[in-house]
């Protein structure tokens, strides 16, 4: 079946552009882009690929339709009028997720329920049943309203596409994989280069980097919630895992370095590497930030320190941050990026401006990215013949 449709890549604030990155090299054409989501074209094989590959992304969905809804009765029609026997099997479980935001139409939950009657309606009618057992698979369908525009999609990926599958160890505060993954892609580090987290807790950010520098597919572990669905051919997730499986990389070497001050951290970090198959890339320690020396002249160090509203209090932060700028101090080949909801960090951090700020989110808490741009490393001679 070559059947394409609308697609919509969803993704947090702030990493649209890593993610049409990602696209691009996956070789899609990127369609409309606004906050938190992309839009592109593909069929059921493009749905097995973009979950499977997508590292900063949020969720794959699939458009339905948008529309306008200025009352209920123009909620309703527009959505009955959608083939939903094509989308959703008859004894699914069916769930209406919703959000509305400057709308005339101001309930969400009146909207929810008026999706689902409008489903069940045309469902009546397309698959001939008077009875929904909701005895299969969930089919979660969102309506968001959005000043009378009515947008309403069918979720491809069932849990969050942060949810790898190799996270079994977590601290008091880790970071989303696929924040992780955005933050990696959005510096400058390449797999030659060295990468250091001084305070890495379960280790997110270096595995993510590690993954992406051996072509692990942040998937190839986990399955996803249209795998079950009966209009989804049946092997094309097998065959877009088995693709991932050849183009994983084993030939390279990397440096990359994770530490933490607290050793139960680092046994997280480790344990969570390893159920991920990169431990063999990263070297763990454990030291306090102050301990650390640098072993290479030039590098990227990318991190996320606690911050005040869960971990630590502000005279440790500043003694933290103070730590940080006496090893980095005269190491112009590092470049340093920290992502923090501190707002005292680069004032305290150094007297210099960062080169850039990023605003993003890590879950719902809004943080800064730091960036201070290093000198790259000078080009490696070719080897005389
Ligand atoms: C916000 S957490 C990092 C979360 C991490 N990105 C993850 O994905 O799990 C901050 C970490 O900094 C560590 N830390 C705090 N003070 C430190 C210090 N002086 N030296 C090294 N690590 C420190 C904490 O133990 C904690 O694991």
């Amino acid at each position: 079946m070559n059947q394409t449709f609308d697609i919509i890549v969803t993704m947090a604030f702030g990493l649209e552009k890593v993610v049409k990155q990602e696209l691009l090299n996956l070789g899609y054409q990127p369609g409309r882009t606004a906050d938190g989501r992309i839009e592109l074209e593909g069929g059921w094989s493009d749905i097995a690929r973009l979950n499977l590959w997508l590292r900063a992304a949020d969720r794959v969905v699939i458009k339905l339709k948008e529309y306008r809804a200025r009352n209920f009765d123009e909620l309703f029609d527009g959505a009955l009028n959608i083939p939903w026997g094509e989308w959703i099997a008859p004894d699914a479980k069916i769930t209406v997720v919703g959000q509305v935001t400057r709308s005339a139409i101001n309930s969400v939950r009146a909207s929810q329920s008026m999706i689902k009657k409008a489903i069940l309606e045309s469902l009546k009618k397309s698959h001939q049943v008077k009875l929904f057992p909701e005895s299969a698979y969930e089919a979660v369908i969102k309506i968001n309203i959005n000043k009378d525009n009515a947008l309403l999609t069918l979720d491809t990926t069932g849990a969050g596409l942060h949810k790898r599958g190799y996270r079994r160890q977590t601290g008091e505060a880790p970071m989303r994989e696929n924040l992780a993954a955005g933050l990696v892609m959005l510096s400058f580090w390449r797999s030659d280069r060295m990468l250091l987290d001084p305070m890495c807790g379960s280790g997110t950010i270096a595995i993510e980097a590690a993954m992406i520098a051996r072509q692990i597919a942040p998937g190839l572990n986990r399955s996803f919630g249209c795998e079950q669905w009966p209009m989804v051919p049946g092997n094309i997730f097998e065959q877009a895992r088995t693709q991932a499986r050849d183009e994983i990389r084993d030939d390279i070497t990397l440096e990359i370095a994770a530490s933490d001050i607290d050793p139960a951290r680092v046994a997280d970090a480790r344990e969570n590497a390893s159920a991920a198959g990169v431990d063999d890339n990263i070297e763990f320690s454990q030291r306090d930030v102050k301990d650390i020396k640098l072993s290479s002249a030039y590098g990227v160090m990318i991190s996320n320190p606690p911050y005040g509203i869960k971990l630590g209090s502000q005279p440790e932060l500043i003694t933290l941050y103070k730590s940080l700028r006496a090893v980095f101090n005269d190491q112009p080949g590092w470049s340093i990026y920290i992502l923090t909801a501190d707002r005292q960090f680069a004032n305290v951090f150094r007297a210099d401006k960062p080169d850039r700020i990023r605003k993003l989110y890590n879950g719902n808490v809004e943080a800064n990215y730091y960036q201070y741009h290093g000198q790259r490393p000078p080009r490696k001679e070719p080897h005389a013949l």
